[in-house]
């Protein structure tokens, strides 16, 4: 297993290309499914999740070769609709395969995803919505057995809560069910509107793109034709860096962004006292004269991401002042929290509010990645320790972040990837 040393502090300097976003490089890559004929999808970020989806691809059948960010995939032969424990267990984000699956063979079987180190994450929505669109769901020996013999409908579908992957499984379902889908209270992330906007390109009628209704004219099991695409930059692994940047007192630049993406994310960084400047697909963040603490409550796109939370606790731990974050969405995503007190953090926690004292000189110590974002944010405060920060259990990283630490060298820190 594979470790991360951080000598601090830096101060980051330079130049980074943000990679492709890997929530929307799933699902997109699931709605591949819903077409029968060969299909480019371009700009993939090289990461574990992603690998871990083509296995499950392989697994159905699909014919595809990934190289150099691109993948060319067919999807005419697939000759088994089950995903397995084995996957599923390892990605949560495998369920995208149940709404498509089920749309275009009439059946699937999806291993039902356990716990997660964030919160429960339960997918009942997304049950709820196949069965209103017709489809018979049973739980059987931990799987999620569906069933659609004659297609799924069009139906009316409120969401009792904004879900990103319950939308877009549901998104791709009624494209090709019969009839209209209307669907309300959906996820306007920008990763939900970049899956609309391919399947619109690919013929879909979808009206209501970017708002929280959508409404969908299935095809009635028509396979779709997609034509190539290019998947957008990753606004998380953005920020990230702009975090990074931050909490060093350095100035960076970043490429391949959309900067409305980021809205939220920069806002923060502005209360902060840091300058940010934006030129079509690029943003420079200059440093704050001394950081100033500000107060998060995460929730839905377009508001402040709870992927970003962790790294803007870790940016809080040197702040001037009190600095409060509130994580509304997942009752457990808190695991940094130990972890960042190991570093010497100044934090007090109480129900989904963290409330940090800063700002304070943090010093190396070994730590624990948990889930990925709270992995960041443990890179983040090696980044501004005083000494060695190691940090293990780095395959949670390697999940969503391409060659981290390559392009954190590349910025000036001292990072090594070691063997345990
Ligand atoms: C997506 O997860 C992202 N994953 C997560 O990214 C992200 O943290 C999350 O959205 C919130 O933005 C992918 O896109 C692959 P939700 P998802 O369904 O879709 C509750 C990362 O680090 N809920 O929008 O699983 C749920 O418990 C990650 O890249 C139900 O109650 O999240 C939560 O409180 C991790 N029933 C809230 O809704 C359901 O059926 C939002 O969850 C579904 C969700």
């Amino acid at each position: 297993m594979d470790y991360l040393r951080i000598t601090g502090p830096s101060q980051l300097e330079g130049e980074i290309t943000v990679s492709g976003a890997k929530n929307a490089a799933l699902p997109l890559i699931a709605a591949t499914l819903l077409s029968d004929e060969p299909c480019t999808i371009e700009n993939i970020p090289e990461v574990a999740d992603i690998h871990t989806l083509l296995k499950l691809f392989d697994k159905l059948g699909s014919k595809f070769i990934f190289e150099d960010h691109t993948l060319n995939i067919d999807n005419e032969a697939i000759d088994n609709t089950t995903a397995t424990y084995d996957i599923v267990k390892t990605m949560r984000a495998s369920i995208l395969v149940l709404g498509p699956l089920l749309s275009r063979f009439g059946h699937c079987e999806v291993s039902l995803p356990g716990g997660c180190a964030i919160g429960q994450r339960p997918i009942d929505l997304h049950l709820k919505a196949l069965e209103l669109m017709g489809a018979t769901i049973e739980i059987k020996n931990g799987y999620i057995v569906a069933t659609a013999p004659a297609g799924l409908n069009g139906a009316h579908i409120i969401f009792d809560k904004v879900t990103v992957t319950g939308s877009e499984n549901i998104i791709m379902a009624a494209a090709l069910a019969k009839g209209k889908t209307e669907l309300i209270n959906v996820a306007k992330e920008p990763e939900v509107v970049q899956l609309c906007e391919v399947l619109y390109d690919s013929g879909v009628d979808i009206e209501g793109i970017g708002t929280d209704e959508l409404i969908i004219h299935g095809t009635d099991r028509e396979p779709l034709k997609l034509n190539s695409f290019s998947i957008i930059p990753d606004r998380i692994e953005a920020g990230t860096y702009l975090c990074a940047a931050a909490i060093t007192y350095g100035t960076i630049t970043l490429n391949n962004i959309i900067a409305d993406h980021l809205d939220a994310v920069t806002a923060k960084l502005h209360e902060a006292g840091c300058r940010i400047e934006t030129r079509n697909d690029s943003m420079t963040l200059y440093p704050a004269a001394k950081l100033k603490s500000f107060e998060i409550s995460t929730t839905e796109y377009p508001g402040f991401p709870t992927d970003m939370q962790a790294q803007f606790m870790a940016l809080a731990t040197q702040a001037e002042g009190v600095s409060i974050i509130e994580e509304r969405l997942f009752e457990n995503r808190f695991m940094h929290v130990s972890e960042l007190q190991r570093l010497g953090a100044s934090i007090h926690l109480k129900g989904h509010t963290a409330t940090l004292n800063g700002p304070i000189q943090l010093l190396g110590a070994e730590v624990m990645a948990t889930d990925l974002r709270a992995s960041s944010a443990l890179v983040l405060a090696g980044l501004a320790a005083k000494g060695v920060t190691n940090i293990h259990r780095i395959y949670h990283l390697d999940r969503g972040y391409e060659v981290l630490h390559e392009k954190l060298k590349k910025l000036g820190a001292k990072i090594e990837r070691l063997k345990e």
